[in-house]
């Protein structure tokens, strides 16, 4: 389904934004700045101090990727410090990674 990048950045800005930026040389927070983060390779992101977890993590972040990871991080990355439950609806995974598509490019 085509996500709604507009639905998305408001459940950007409720669970994710206390510990993320999005923009260009945005600050790095609890967790990383993800400017960039389409066809990034995890855990590369300079000048952030990542989990042993998370700088292992072989994975190419793009749609299928951060649609898995999202649904439940600590699954995905197991020992991975973001400490985040998982959005469930495939809708609001599918509306944020549109909107992270489009903010971090
Ligand atoms: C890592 C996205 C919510 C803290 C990451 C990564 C992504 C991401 C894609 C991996 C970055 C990389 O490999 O370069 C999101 C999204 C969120 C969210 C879309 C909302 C749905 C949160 C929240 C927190 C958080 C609420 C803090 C309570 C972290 C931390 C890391 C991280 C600390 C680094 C993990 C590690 O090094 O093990 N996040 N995140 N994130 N996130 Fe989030």
């Amino acid at each position: 389904p085509a996500g709604n990048a507009a639905g998305g950045e408001k459940i950007f800005k409720t669970k994710c934004a206390q510990c993320h930026t999005v923009e260009r040389d945005g600050a790095h927070k609890q967790g990383p700045n993800l400017s960039g983060l389409f066809g990034r390779q995890s855990g590369t992101t300079a000048g952030y101090a990542y989990s042993t977890a998370n700088k292992n993590m072989a994975v190419v972040w793009e749609e299928n990727t951060l649609y898995d990871y999202l649904l439940n991080p600590k699954k995905y990355i197991p020992g991975t410090k973001m400490v985040f439950p998982g959005l469930k609806k495939p809708q609001e995974r599918v509306d944020l990674i549109a909107y992270l598509k489009q903010s971090t490019a």
